[in-house]
């Protein structure tokens, strides 16, 4: 979900974006979109803004250059993440499906594990738990200790718990048929939220929570914004590897050869971002002399 005005960014986002700007070294929804990669999907409709969709797809194109298939689909008004599921209808096609807001910003251990195990669901919902200091500012989820959902309210002025529910979603089959039942909040939007209660009410939501080893921001204001770039430029510095490169991500799981990743970085030879992948497909291709390059 790539649309949305930025209200909270302006004026950065008055010509552009906010899921095009920055943070660090590539652009907001690089780090989303590695989010749905690592998760093993490859079926990638983007949710953006008519005025930004030539620039998301001069950034991604169709997807073919990391193994993905990525449409784009246009949300003419911010009406809500929800609309997400009236939009692309057609392209989900009563499958399951995973929905995550383009604006957030995932890194910790173990991750990869978690989404791919949630994107094998078959049947019912599954959100994430995450625990915050300001919960009133999120919808915020109750939960006992075997991961059945209590409670689910949208910004509550007296938070039952301290878990905020993350924006990444993973749904069955049902999820288009219960968007289509929503009626505009308070605020006029389609909520998550409603789509989430829809799946307690039945007895099917499952919460899973990520711990404190896992940061979850969301990059939505100047300050947090900065804060995201930052921690990616410590962590890169640090251990010398990528936060959310897609081009890695590609071939880590597959969807590219070694080849095509080093090309990928020779096409940005000029910068860090482009040596960091030519360095190391030659790495790789030394440490496994058998195996050919584009293995
Ligand atoms: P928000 O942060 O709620 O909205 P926004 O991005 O327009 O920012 P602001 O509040 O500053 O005006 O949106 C969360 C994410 O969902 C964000 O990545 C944009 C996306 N979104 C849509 O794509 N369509 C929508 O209708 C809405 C409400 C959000």
């Amino acid at each position: 979900m790539a649309g949305g005005y930025g209200t909270r960014l302006h004026p950065i986002t008055l010509a552009t974006s906010k899921q095009l700007l920055p943070v660090y070294d590539k652009p907001l929804i690089y780090y989303p979109l590695s989010m749905l990669m690592l998760a093993g999907l490859r079926e990638i409709a983007v949710v953006c803004t008519p005025l930004s969709q030539p620039q998301f797809e001069a950034v991604l194109g169709d997807g073919r250059k990391w193994g993905l298939e990525i449409v784009y689909v246009a949300q003419a008004e911010p009406r809500g993440v929800a609309e997400a599921f009236l939009l692309c209808a057609d392209y989900i096609a009563g499958d399951s499906v995973c929905l995550i807001l383009g604006d957030n910003f995932f890194y910790g251990h173990g991750l990869p594990e978690v989404l791919q195990e949630a994107a094998s669901l078959k049947e019912g919902a599954q959100v994430f738990a995450y625990p915050v200091a300001n919960p009133s500012e999120f919808g915020v989820v109750e939960f006992d200790g075997t991961g059945r959902v209590l409670s689910l309210e949208e910004k509550p002025s007296r938070p039952r718990s301290h878990h905020a529910v993350t924006g990444i979603y993973f749904y069955d089959g049902q999820v288009c048929a219960i968007a289509r039942e929503l009626k505009p909040s308070g605020r006029g939007e389609l909520e998550i939220t409603d789509v989430n209660r829809t799946y307690l009410e039945r007895d099917e939501l499952r919460v899973t929570e990520l711990g404190r080893g896992v940061a979850w921001l969301d990059t939505g204001t100047h300050d947090s914004l900065l804060e995201a770039s930052r921690l990616v430029q410590m962590l890169q510095q640090r251990q010398g590897l990528m936060v959310s490169a897609p081009e890695e991500i590609a071939w880590r799981r597959g969807f590219i050869s070694l080849a095509q990743m080093k090309d990928l970085g020779q096409r940005m030879a000029g910068n860090a971002y482009g040596q960091y992948l030519v360095t190391l497909a030659e790495q790789v291709a030394r440490n496994q002399p058998s195996a050919p390059a584009d293995a």
